[in-house]
């Protein structure tokens, strides 16, 4: 396996600026996660690391040399993208001996069926082997695409969305069954996906891709915990962050059309005006709380609660565990965790 490097890729076509000054590197072994909305970028990048696309600025490079005057094949890489592209006719084994049987790589066959039943039984498809690809379940079909890509013991693995076309109970299966082959074998993969649930549950570090520039790069707590803009803010975390207006007045800050005031932090410098970011979990309903506020809506999800409070002019979203027996129109006290909110510019970048 392989570290991977991207150093000032720029990427245009006619009429959009596709990638713009894109910088990361992937830690040999690393679970690395790009994750953007659509259009970001995500599939440009995949495809210029695999040399399916030509940058034109910057350089990729692999365990420190560059690559890009090598060619796909040359790059040793392999690629499971979001719609399998199996061959209907071939048996699953046939279609996972394939990229073996190349003429370039000439192996044994009894090595071909060694790798090919390794892979098949780490993906828990041995079943399988001996039906056609056609009539296969989703399911079935991308465990197969990405057998597909680690019967090859590539350098890299880039992995376009490979979940996305998969039913809800699907999808965490394969989540986990991914996650846990990564580890076990050590494979460098640069995973894309514009789901911030699979970002944060299976990566080491998360990269987030915005109209082709990088907003911010850390581990799964970093993105979280410290965004570094309101637009990663709210990428991340179900349900979405409470993002209130804010101003200084005497010695409290002011959550604008409210009567909510919190006390101004220590050793941070806020200007007037400014944005306050409050996740959820710590707009605590609490019968001794300091604020209070009518519950508008409930979503009750079982595992938690999500609550709708309107405290004057302003609506804020609480998440309670449990199933909450508040009900609409209850007047409710909550206290908002002071230490835990996160402090944006009126631009949207974080100030610390
Ligand atoms: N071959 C192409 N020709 C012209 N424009 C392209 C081409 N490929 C991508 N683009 C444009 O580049 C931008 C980035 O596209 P890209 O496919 O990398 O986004 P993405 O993050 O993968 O989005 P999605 O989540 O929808 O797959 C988009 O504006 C897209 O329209
Ligand atoms: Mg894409």
């Amino acid at each position: 396996m392989s570290d991977v490097e991207l150093q000032h890729i720029t990427k245009h076509f006619p009429g959009v600026t596709a990638l713009d000054d894109v910088s990361f590197s992937i830690r040999d072994g690393e679970f690395f996660v790009l994750l953007g909305p659509t259009g970001a970028g995500k599939t440009t990048t995949l495809r210029v690391i695999a040399g399916l696309e030509r940058q034109d600025e910057g350089t990729v490079l692999f365990d420190g040399e560059p690559v890009d005057d090598l060619t796909p094949a040359d790059r040793d890489i392999a690629f499971v993208f979001q719609q399998y592209s199996l061959y209907p006719t071939m048996t699953v084994y046939d279609n996972l001996a394939f990229p073996l049987r190349s003429p370039l790589r000439r192996l044994p066959e009894a090595e071909i069926r060694r790798r090919v039943e390794e892979a098949a039984g780490k993906l828990r498809i041995t079943h399988l082997l001996e039906r056609k690809t056609a009539n296969l379940s989703g399911g079935e079909m991308q465990r197969v695409s990405i057998g597909r890509a680690i019967v090859r013991e590539p350098r890299i693995f880039l992995m376009d969305e490979p979940l996305s076309n998969l039913d809800a109970k699907l999808r965490e299966a394969l989540r986990v069954e991914l996650q846990h082959l990564q580890k076990t074998q050590g494979s460098t993969t640069l995973f894309v996906t514009h789901d911030q649930i699979e970002a944060l549950t299976m990566a080491d570090r998360i990269a987030v891709l915005n109209h082709g520039r990088i907003i911010q790069i850390g581990t799964p707590e970093d993105i979280y915990d410290r965004p570094a803009t309101t637009f990663v803010a709210q990428l991340v975390g179900t349900p979405r962050i409470n993002l209130v207006e804010a101003a200084r007045e005497n010695n409290t800050l002011h959550i604008r059309s409210s009567e909510l005031h919190l006390p101004v932090p220590e050793e941070i410098d806020l200007p007037a005006t400014f944005l306050i970011g409050v996740r959820p979990e710590d707009v605590r309903p609490d019968p001794a709380g300091e604020f209070v506020g009518e519950v508008i809506l409930t979503e009750p999800l079982g595992v938690e609660t999500i609550l709708h409070i309107q405290s004057g002019g302003q609506s804020l979203l609480s998440l309670v565990s449990g199933m909450s027996d508040a009900v609409i129109g209850d007047q409710i006290r909550f206290n908002i965790v002071h230490t835990r909110l996160h402090y944006f510019d009126t631009e949207g970048k974080r100030i610390s």
